[in-house]
């Protein structure tokens, strides 16, 4: 479908190593087959436990922040001083899958897991997701630079090359409008909140609000404040538990960029050219168009 800015020999070209589950590619080093099937099949969910759903770049550990201080009534002492990967563990990995296990409850939990494969406790379960999703256009730009820098994912030939790929669903963690669609699926369900990147930049306290009522938790004004500035961007940035700065430069070189990056909405805008926004476009309808749903981005 997007005949003009794809030239064949594109689809032969593949990013780094990656593991394969259901069809789905993760990156290697911290997923593996088994601990995915661990994850989908036998991970023990707890009633209370809250997990944070998103797909690659669309304001996962933002939300960890969030979510955190939520749980802590916005005391900042458990964020700034305890890494988010053991706040908030991934536990599709080896590694976090032991460190969940170990986690007193309630957890927040971490994954960018699509829902066929999200585990199948949860469904039989009163535990809660928040998924977060994001202007794709965004997320693309924002997974391009971050492929740069974390290098479990492989540094993209080129942006068009990068652009192709997350058009056909070839990145990591798989296609976003499966993603999404796949998940809009649940929505209506009363343990399921879906929030944008979007809302979060243009109302975090009300967010803030709003996610305290869906976790039953009540925060005063002087909590919630404390919630939404120490979630602020300028806040993260200087948070070394949740900057990525501590990760080794093996897996996260920062001298090939920042996580952290820009934090804000339509920097597509400066990546895409007239050709790609319109070829974009075509596909988003063509994917999305069985979707209801009206997005603050909705391109056209
Ligand atoms: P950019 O690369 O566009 O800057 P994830 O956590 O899912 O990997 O998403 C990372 C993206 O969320 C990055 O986007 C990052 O800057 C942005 N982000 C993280 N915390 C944020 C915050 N407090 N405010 C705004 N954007 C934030």
């Amino acid at each position: 479908f997007c005949g003009p800015c794809m030239p064949p020999q594109i689809f032969q070209e593949m990013p780094a190593q990656y593991v394969q589950y259901k069809r789905i590619k993760f990156p290697c080093g911290y997923n593996s087959v088994e601990s995915l099937q661990v994850a989908e099949n036998e991970f023990q969910v707890r009633d209370d436990d809250i997990f944070n759903v998103t797909y690659p770049k669309s304001g996962t550990v933002w939300m960890i922040e969030i979510l955190s201080l939520i749980l802590n009534e916005g005391n900042p002492v458990l964020n700034q001083s305890v890494l988010n990967s053991l706040r908030a563990p991934w536990f599709t990995t080896q590694l976090g899958l032991e460190t969940a296990h170990d986690l007193p409850s309630p957890r927040l939990l971490t994954c960018h897991l699509p829902v066929q494969i999200f585990p199948k406790a949860f469904f039989r379960s009163k535990a809660k997701v928040v998924y977060t999703l994001r202007d794709p256009r965004d997320v693309l730009v924002s997974y391009y630079h971050f492929s740069k820098m974390c290098i479990p994912f492989g540094e993209p030939k080129s942006f068009n090359h990068f652009f192709e790929s997350f058009l056909n669903g070839e990145v990591l963690f798989g296609s976003w409008f499966d993603h999404i669609t796949g998940w809009l699926k649940l929505k209506g369900k009363s343990n399921i909140f879906f929030i944008t990147y979007e809302r979060l930049q243009q109302d975090l306290r009300g967010s803030v609000e709003h996610l305290c009522r869906f976790l039953g938790k009540e925060l005063d004004e002087a909590a919630i404040t404390s919630v939404v500035q120490n979630a602020s961007f300028e806040a993260m940035q200087k948070n070394n538990m949740c900057n990525s700065t501590m990760l080794p430069k093996e897996v996260m070189d920062q001298e090939k960029g920042t996580f952290l990056r820009k934090g804000i909405c339509g920097d597509w805008k400066t990546h895409f050219t007239v050709a790609q926004s319109e070829c974009f476009d075509r596909a988003y309808q063509e994917k999305m168009q069985d979707l209801k749903e009206i997005f603050p981005w909705q391109p056209g």
